[in-house]
């Protein structure tokens, strides 16, 4: 393939690979680090390059696996809409992956952007980072479960008020090499040209 084809393909074949699709053995640090690294390429207006992101591994992934079932115990039972199923779910599924990258969109202390573009920008380091686990034929996906929207989340991954918790990355060596088929609806449909 040349290069060209390397990129269509890379783009048209990332799919996203589910934590029940991880078989459990460890990723190498070094293609995570490369990920991180592709991350950090990722376009940024004025260069405020927002994106911050905490990596938990090992003992790490029980940390945050505690952290957000707790989080979620408290704040559901306050509100009075606790399942311990969810809350089961919390504590259990960040022991499933290899590494999980929380992705975190820190503001300027003079703001200079509309903070939708700061989201962007980390959306677009979310992307160079999927595609490169792609790649190498690693799984993950994008998660904006559990307590991503929980304003007393932030201080855990090292985010002020002014910043946002995006989500989570899952990661995981997938089962199989036979990944998943993608389904789009035709481009055609998104698109209105104007020539004339
Ligand atoms: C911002 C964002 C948030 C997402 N959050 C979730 C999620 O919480 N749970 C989930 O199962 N998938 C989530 N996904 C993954 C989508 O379900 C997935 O991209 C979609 O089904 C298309 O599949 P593909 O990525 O294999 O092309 C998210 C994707 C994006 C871009």
């Amino acid at each position: 393939m040349d290069s060209i084809e390397v990129v269509n393909h890379a783009i048209k074949n990332r799919r996203s690979i589910y934590t029940n699709m991880f078989s459990g053995e460890p990723v190498d640090d070094g293609i995570i680090k490369q990920m991180l690294e592709n991350g950090n390429w990722a376009p940024t207006h004025k260069h405020t390059e927002p994106w911050r992101f905490v990596v938990f591994k090992g003992k790490g992934l029980h940390k945050l696996a505690n952290f957000q079932s707790e989080l979620y115990k408290k704040v559901a039972s306050e509100k009075g809409t606790f399942d311990q199923n969810k809350f089961e779910k919390l504590a259990n599924k960040p022991l499933a992956c290899s590494h999980i990258i929380a992705i975190g969109m820190k503001r300027e202390e003079k703001e200079s952007l509309p903070e939708i573009e700061e989201v962007c920008a980390t959306a677009c380091a979310v992307q160079n980072m999927q595609l490169t686990a792609s790649a190498y034929g690693i799984g993950c996906y994008w998660s904006t479960g559990g307590v991503t929207f929980y304003e007393e989340a932030k201080p855990f991954f090292g985010l002020g008020s002014k910043d946002k918790l995006l989500g989570f990355l899952f990661i995981g060596m997938p089962k199989s090499d036979k990944w998943p088929k993608g389904k789009r609806k035709p481009i055609d449909e998104k698109v209105r040209w104007v020539k004339d």
